[in-house]
């Protein structure tokens, strides 16, 4: 049993309740600005739900999984027990206190700026300072990641670093690079406007910084899921890893091309120049080579499985798959939901068919496919396959499960699709109201309903998911066996130096930041006048 399963699963049950209480708002969002709910009245009520719910779902959510995920990855690749582990709880705890601080000025609607601070929007200081308290929490998770591995090292020398491992370090590397944006403009920009000190704010050079953090984010998120499907679904398929040094190619590759392309949430943004758009958009791309690889690599490791089952023939090896294993099917939605939001994607990071869907609904409906499904859904598959090994107790209940990763898959598909079809049609994203009695949003109305329809599926997915997690506590007591990640094809005994370490990676990775950011930053510090005065939101200001 691993040794800090108190550490883990408070990060897991943390992670969980928050993402439980945002699926309702987000459910609520979605119905009572439909035409199957009155106008609310107040717009206010709406952006309060929106703030709460993007700050859980975006921040709090994915960094308790990426914590817990780490420390298990930590102590069950390396065998051996955490180093830091009073640390790791300090992390944890500011964590949980600085959510407590975002979100309670939220809800007393003194700070309504949605997760993206929308400066020259400025809230409650309070909000700002509880986002700043859980990314330091989770850079003393990164900090303890490098401290676990360098350890490690310095015991082994010469072999390689057990791949989700390396898995693991690449994705923290890439959080604590990426974070360092949002940290200067909530530090440097906001927090001086919040606090009083000064009462304007360059808002085009804050959403520079924030698309810094703005798209690798995106990368943090899914890199669980990216270790799971390489580490976590082969053995838990009775296959094989296709390849070990093809799986450390993607990881390192996430760490240099995830950085350097935000400003492609920027197109519409008119301080920044046409050629560092298209730059940013030609790397974008790129980022299509180390997920093609990964599809390519579990394709082929899925494969495997189904040939070692006996599958044979050209597509034999298809239903031979154990179909009812939830993490053959999670896997295999989530490769789905990828395929569709990636293609979503393909129109997005395209500086010219952007212009057709930008700040549309079809964004919306584009993130909650990739990230509320393809990551979450191998979010709950990681919390069904190492939940036994943390509470020492067994899940038992398959069919609840498969049920739970159906009706999510479903769900999102339902809630994602009328999303896209309504942003082609040109709805715009971020409304609290839309007046579907006007001819012109009227055709508007039905997709809109599936969607609430689709939202209140997956509400009802949410809540058996922490049902069967809930009933997972309680069950019969087991002594389950060491836990193990997959195996490749070709265990290697010695891996290039590159991919057994970060050295050149991290250089890629700064490097390319300081190409693709440092002229438009330094561009729009150094111009006069571009500071615009704050609207200061919230309550009585
Ligand atoms: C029942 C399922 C869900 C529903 C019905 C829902 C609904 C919504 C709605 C209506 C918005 C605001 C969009 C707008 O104003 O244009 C939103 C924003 C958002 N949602 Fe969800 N959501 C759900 C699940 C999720 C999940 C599972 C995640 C991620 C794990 C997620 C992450 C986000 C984020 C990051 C935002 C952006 C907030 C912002 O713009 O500040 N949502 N969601």
């Amino acid at each position: 049993m691993l040794n800090s399963r108190r550490l883990i699963l408070a990060h897991f049950w943390l992670a969980f309740a928050g993402f439980g209480l945002a699926l309702l708002l987000g459910e609520w969002q979605m119905f009572i600005r439909s035409p199957l709910h009155a106008w609310i009245g107040d717009p206010e009520w709406y952006y309060r739900s929106v703030t709460v719910h993007g700050t859980a779902m975006a921040y709090v959510f994915p960094t308790l999984v990426a914590m817990g995920f780490g420390y298990t990855i930590t102590e069950a690749a390396l065998k051996r027990p955490l180093v830091g582990i009073r640390c790791a709880w300090l992390g944890f705890g500011l964590v949980a206190v600085g959510t407590v601080t975002a979100v309670v000025p939220v809800v007393l609607g003194l700070a309504s700026v949605l997760y993206t601070f929308y400066p020259p929007l400025i809230g409650n200081p309070f909000y700002y300072i509880g986002v700043v308290l859980v990314v330091v929490g989770s850079w003393i998770w990164v900090a303890l990641m490098s401290i676990n591995l360098y350890l490690w090292k310095r015991d082994n020398p010469g072999r390689p670093v057990p791949l989700a491992m390396f898995a693991n370090v690449a994705g923290s590397y890439l959080w604590a690079w990426t974070a360092v944006g949002a940290a200067i403009e909530l530090l440097f920009q906001i927090l001086p406007v919040a606090l009083g000190i000064t009462s304007t704010i360059d808002a085009g050079l804050a959403r520079v910084f924030f698309s810094w953090t703005l798209h690798a984010i995106v990368y943090f998120w899914l890199m669980p899921t990216y270790i799971a499907y390489y580490t976590i679904v082969p053995r838990a398929i009775g296959g094989r890893l296709f390849s070990d040094p093809m799986a450390r190619l993607s990881f390192a590759l996430f760490l240099v091309v995830a950085m350097p392309i935000g400003v492609h949430h920027l197109f519409m943004d008119p301080q920044v120049g046409s050629g560092f758009k298209f730059m940013h958009s030609v790397f974008t791309a790129l980022v299509a080579l180390p997920t093609l690889l990964t599809v390519f690599t579990i394709c082929a490791s899925v494969e495997i499985a189904g040939r070692l089952r006996g599958g044979k023939g050209v597509f034999g090896w298809l239903t031979a798959l154990p179909w009812r294993n939830p993490i053959m099917l999670a896997v295999a939605f989530s490769f789905v939901m990828l395929g569709f939001g990636g293609a979503g994607g393909l129109v997005n990071m395209s500086y010219q068919l952007d212009t057709t869907i930008h700040n549309t609904q079809w964004i919306t409906g584009h993130f909650h496919l990739i990230f509320g499904g393809a990551i979450v859904i191998m979010y709950f598959a990681i919390a069904y396959d190492i939940w036994p090994h943390l509470t020492g107790r067994a899940l038992v209940s398959f069919r609840l499960m498969r049920a739970q990763l159906w009706t999510w898959f479903i769900g999102m598909i339902v809630l994602s699709f009328p999303w896209h079809y309504v942003g082609i049609l040109g709805m715009p994203r971020r409304m609290a109201f839309y007046d579907f009695t006007d001819p012109a949003i009227a055709p508007q109305a039905i997709p809109v309903m599936m969607s609430v329809a689709g939202g209140a599926i997956l509400v009802i997915s949410g809540m058996l998911f922490l049902a069967i997690l809930i009933r997972g506590q309680r069950a019969p007591r087991i002594t389950p066996d060491e836990y193990r990640f997959s195996v490749a094809v070709h265990e290697p005994r010695t891996v290039p130096l590159a991919l057994n370490g970060f050295g050149l990676w991290l250089s890629l990775m700064v490097g390319l930041t300081v190409v693709n950011y440092g002229f438009p930053i330094v561009h729009l510090m150094s111009m006069p006048g571009t500071a615009v005065p704050a609207v200061i939101v919230g309550a009585g200001r």
